[in-house]
């Protein structure tokens, strides 16, 4: 081989060995902060409970996410018009309710406009049946918004209690809500030393965060940052808020490249970056540096992490209905 081409593949070597190492090296620098804040890593947040699975944010879907060993139950908490907390994603209940149905003239009100009595009458599950009717249960349809504390019984339910990963959604439209939020979960004895690390604050709001960290301080947090964020702001002013307000970010996935990891790491912060999906964003997602993953798919995640067997889901189901966690 001439003195040329055997330079040529020297060149070419270093050229895909030095971002490899690059990644293998700096892949785990969260793991020390995680273990400082008592979180589990990699960590898997089922987003909005096991929600490929199960209606988002219903007992089903919390209660599965349980039992296949997720570390935390994530959900975005919300105000009912006379003051009950509840789990809900969107504005309003358009999507994932049959509002439309039995409030025809309302429909279209935020969720803050309605009582818990008037929530409590709604389906939450049929909208799941017909949208994916592979994964469609005839339990679905008698599932029903569920409240904070229902939440909280699901998570305490058994001789290990779950993590709670918990998001103020719009949280300048409900004033106050941090307070009443640490009030229910001190009664439950998620601010003890013996759940330590299985409480997270979450927030794409960096005034909700503030609260938190005078409220509650020994609580970790983590500071949401979404791609319209990171355009009008840029990554590292992010990290650097992040700094003050939070121990970690979580970022939409895009942001989460080995580069973004690195930056955080740095700046002492772990990543959660959400929501992935697919096994090859989770182990991609790992590979990049990220400390766990918001997933709707807990049970893939922890798979993929080596955590657990590929899950059964037939008998997965059949558990389910046996076991009375949080009923
Ligand atoms: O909380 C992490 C992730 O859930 C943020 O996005 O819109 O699903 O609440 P979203
Ligand atoms: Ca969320």
């Amino acid at each position: 081989m001439s003195r040329w081409r055997t330079r040529a593949w020297q060149l070419g070597a270093v050229a895909l060995l030095l971002p490899a190492g690059y990644l293998t090296l700096h892949r785990d620098d969260g793991a020390v902060t995680a273990q400082r804040l008592g979180l589990p890593f990699p960590a898997v947040m089922a987003h909005r409970g096991a929600s490929y699975l199960a209606p988002e944010e219903t007992a089903w879907s919390y209660r599965v996410a349980k039992l296949v060993g997720a570390d935390y139950l994530e959900a975005d908490i919300q105000r009912s018009k006379d003051g009950v907390l509840i789990a809900l994603h969107d504005d309003t209940l358009l999507r994932t309710t049959n509002v439309a149905t039995v409030f025809p003239d309302r429909a279209q009100q935020p969720v803050s406009e309605f009582t818990w009595e008037e929530l409590s009458r709604l389906d939450a599950g049929s909208w799941f049946n017909a949208k994916f009717p592979d994964r469609a249960r005839p339990e679905f349809a008698s599932a029903r918004i569920l409240r904070l504390d229902q939440l909280i019984d699901i998570a305490l339910a058994s001789d290990k209690p779950s993590g709670l990963y918990l998001e103020t959604k719009a949280p300048e439209r409900f004033p106050g809500i941090e307070a009443e939020l640490i009030r229910q979960l001190e009664r439950r004895g998620y601010l003890s030393p013996s759940l330590h690390g299985k409480l997270v604050f979450q927030s794409f709001s960096a005034a909700s965060l503030l609260l938190f960290k005078q409220l509650a301080p020994t609580i970790p947090r983590v500071y949401l940052l979404d791609e319209e964020m990171v355009r009008r702001d840029g990554f590292a002013t992010l990290v650097g808020q992040a700094r003050e307000l939070a121990q970690g970010i979580g970022p939409v996935g895009y942001y989460a490249y080995p580069w973004h990891t690195r930056r955080a790491h740095a700046a002492g912060l772990v990543v959660h970056p959400y929501t992935l999906n697919q096994g090859w964003q989770l182990r991609l997602g790992r590979w990049f540096g990220a400390d766990g993953a918001f997933t709707d798919r807990c049970e893939l995640a922890l798979t993929v992490y080596g955590r657990r067997s590929p899950v059964d889901v037939a008998a997965l189901w059949r558990e389910a209905a046996a076991s009375s966690l949080g009923q």
